[in-house]
């Protein structure tokens, strides 16, 4: 296959939040690479979810790195306590981050991986300018706010036209995370397309989770 790693992040977004502990064992213990967390405030989006107390809490029960998408407003106040509580990756919407490039590099010297994360409409131009500065581009293929939605499938041209910017420019270490609507019968598009850190929340937690991670990487194995 492909000499890229291939991440499978599962959403906490989709688990049984009376059980996180075991959750994410059970994500972790099916060969889950990265646990992915979705943070939302009932302002830059509708819902509200997860903040710091939790990802602190999840914290001591994985090895695998904690992907914090911030789905928030004014995401600089709380980038800081997000590292602290245990985040391994963050993510910051370009849409509501006003100094994008202030915020990717206090997120990197906090000495987490920094990302730009795009709604689906948004232009890639931000990304392209964002891209010396993050670890990882995130696009959307969804509108951000819930689990379980319908992959809006403009996000496949998007995504090659951002994994040929990166080839061209010499920027290929950069990870191209997507995130919504992704199933095991639709990975295989994405992956195509460019993306390597594949986020799936209702693709996964429907039916048998552990069975589900395993197909899903035979999948991807399979590409
Ligand atoms: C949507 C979130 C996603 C969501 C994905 O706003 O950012 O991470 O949990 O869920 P599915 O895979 O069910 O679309
Ligand atoms: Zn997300």
């Amino acid at each position: 296959m492909q000499n890229k790693k291939y991440y499978i992040a599962p959403s906490l977004l989709s688990a049984n939040f009376a059980r996180l502990e075991e959750e994410v064992k059970r994500c972790e213990n099916a060969g889950a690479d990265i646990m992915h967390v979705d943070v939302m405030d009932g302002h830059f989006v509708p819902n509200i979810t997860i903040g710091p107390l939790i990802v602190n809490a999840i914290r001591p029960h994985t090895k695998m790195p904690l992907d914090c998408h911030l789905m928030i407003s004014e995401p600089d106040k709380y980038i800081e306590d997000f590292a602290k509580a245990g985040a391994d990756y963050i993510s910051v919407h370009v849409e509501n981050a006003i100094h994008l490039h202030r915020t990717l590099t206090n997120i990197t010297k906090l000495g987490v991986k920094s990302g730009v994360a795009l709604n689906p409409i948004t232009p890639l131009q931000y990304a392209f300018d964002a891209a010396e500065y993050c670890d990882f581009i995130l696009l959307m293929s969804v509108n951000p706010g819930f689990g379980g939605q319908s992959f809006i499938t403009s996000f496949l041209k998007k995504c090659e036209e951002l994994k040929n910017f990166l080839i061209k420019n010499n920027m290929e270490h950069i990870d191209i995370e997507v995130d919504g609507g992704i199933k095991i019968d639709n990975v295989d598009l994405a992956i195509k397309a460019g993306a390597n850190m594949i986020v799936s929340g209702s693709g996964l937690f429907s039916g048998n989770l552990e069975n589900n991670i395993k197909e899903m990487r035979r999948k991807i194995d399979s590409i």
